[in-house]
């Protein structure tokens, strides 16, 4: 194969002609963000954006948030306003599933059978809801999040005084927990690990983000996890590995995510936790790229392949890889970076934090506002922030430029933040 874990294939796309057809898999934001910039680069040729669901590319971020507590209406979530797909004369076919690509005959195929030939085709597949065994997609009272379907189904049944149990206490997880508790709801999160979104930050900062949403009522069960979930005519029960059993009226499931790569596997192109691309979008066919969470690509920073699953991604990964395909090739380096809104805190998380960095707070979590930096050596390399966004952005820079600092002058709020006042004496 080209795309291996080098930067870049050996084989380069060859030019794009001014008629050529390039098509997506997939019309989420990428695809939408990805197909805008192709127009803003000049590309003149063919674009279509085949997507399953029933709507025009839309952002997701609200789905557990502004839009599941109705404070944000449907159209605000939309990518580009009304008619900007006919204007840029952009073919967009919802309701479309592609069930197969054919490679050699370059060429899609539709659920109905209807092809669509290609010069450059684009995976932005995206990704599902891993599903949690004990809990059936369909069962009466579950609920995943990744849709407006869904977001719309789960807001119905988000009434005063439910119990509601959140089965996963990642980003999902704990803001559905949130928009539940100003509804009223009665919440309680199970989480297998021994802290709240291990995957992403030191379980210090789990720790603060329990202490938030205990704070506000929600009731925490950490290293919990639920065997089998039994329906009955007025509740479901959830049986947990401790014995213990608890009613709920809601169980919302958000346990991470799965990306969408079966097609790609189907036609040959390399997948590895992700589909593999290099750090220009190409998967080990010159015509074929992919963008977004269904991707795993090449990060030139952190020298090897990520997978990242967050707005920021999306939207980047999509413009930059927008370049290549139009022969304009540019290299996305963008710093991982994630944010989130829980009982009305604003959490921000940068960099990418390892097992085994060292972690030292600036402010107290307590007081609602600080910030944790995370160290290798004395390189500061990931920041996670409660109500603190300008200084998130410093600690942006200082980590993109591998600032090195001192840890007693950087947990002293007296010193300011930044390289020179933290460097070390
Ligand atoms: N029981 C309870 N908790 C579980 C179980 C289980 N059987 N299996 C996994 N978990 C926990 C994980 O330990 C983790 O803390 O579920 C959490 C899932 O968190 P994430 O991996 O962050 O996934 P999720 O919250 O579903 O979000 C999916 O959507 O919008 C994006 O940025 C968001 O990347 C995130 C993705």
């Amino acid at each position: 194969m080209n795309a291996g874990p080098a930067g870049h294939s050996a084989a380069p796309s060859p030019a794009l002609a001014d008629d050529a057809r390039i098509v997506f898999i997939g019309a989420g934001q990428a695809a939408g963000r990805c197909a805008e910039e192709l127009r803003k680069l000049g590309f003149a040729g063919q674009i279509t954006l085949a997507g399953e669901e029933a709507h025009k590319p839309y952002e997701r971020p609200a789905l557990s948030k502004e839009f599941l507590d109705g404070s944000a209406a449907q159209a605000s979530l939309a990518l580009h306003p009304d008619g900007w797909y006919e204007e840029q004369a952009i073919d967009l076919l919802t309701d479309s599933r592609v069930v197969r690509v054919d490679r050699e005959a370059r060429h899609i195929v539709l659920a109905d059978g209807a092809t669509r030939p290609y010069d450059r085709l684009v995976f932005a597949t995206g990704a599902r809801p891993r599903l949690l065994p004990a809990a059936a997609p369909g069962a009466r009272d579950v609920f995943y999040l990744r849709s407006m379907e869904d977001s719309l189904r789960l807001k119905n049944r988000l009434v005063a005084g439910r119990r509601v149990v959140v089965i996963g206490g990642g980003l999902i997880g704990l803001e559905v927990a949130s928009t539940a508790r100003a509804a009223m709801c009665d919440v309680t999160v199970v989480e297998l690990d021994a802290a709240l979104m291990a995957r992403t930050v030191h379980a210090v900062f789990g720790a603060a983000v329990a202490a938030l949403h205990i704070s506000h009522g929600v009731k925490v069960l950490t290293s919990s996890s639920v065997t089998r979930l039994e329906e009955l005519p007025a509740c479901t029960l959830l049986h947990m590995a401790n014995g213990d059993v608890i009613e709920a009226d809601v169980v919302v499931v958000g346990i991470g995510v799965q990306p969408n790569t079966e097609i790609a596997q189907t036609a040959g192109l390399q997948t590895h936790n992700g589909l593999v691309v290099d750090g220009r979008g190409m998967t080990n066919d010159p015509a074929i790229f992919g963008i977004g969470d269904c991707t795993s690509f090449y990060h030139p920073v952190y020298g090897r392949h990520l997978r990242l699953e967050c707005w920021k991604h999306a939207q980047n990964h999509a413009i930059a890889v927008a370049g290549s395909i139009a022969g304009q090739p540019q290299d996305y380096a963008d710093l991982p970076y994630a944010w989130s809104f829980q009982h009305g805190a604003h959490l921000q998380f940068t960099g990418l934090a390892e097992a085994g960095d060292r972690v030292y707070w600036r402010g107290d979590p307590g007081q609602g506002k600080a910030m944790l930096c995370y160290l290798r050596g004395d390189v500061m390399v990931a920041a996670n922030t409660i109500n603190m966004p300008k200084e998130l952005r410093i600690a942006q820079k200082m980590v993109e430029q591998c600032t090195r600092v001192d840890p007693g002058l950087l947990v002293d709020t007296s010193v300011r933040l930044d390289a020179s006042s933290l460097a070390h004496a």
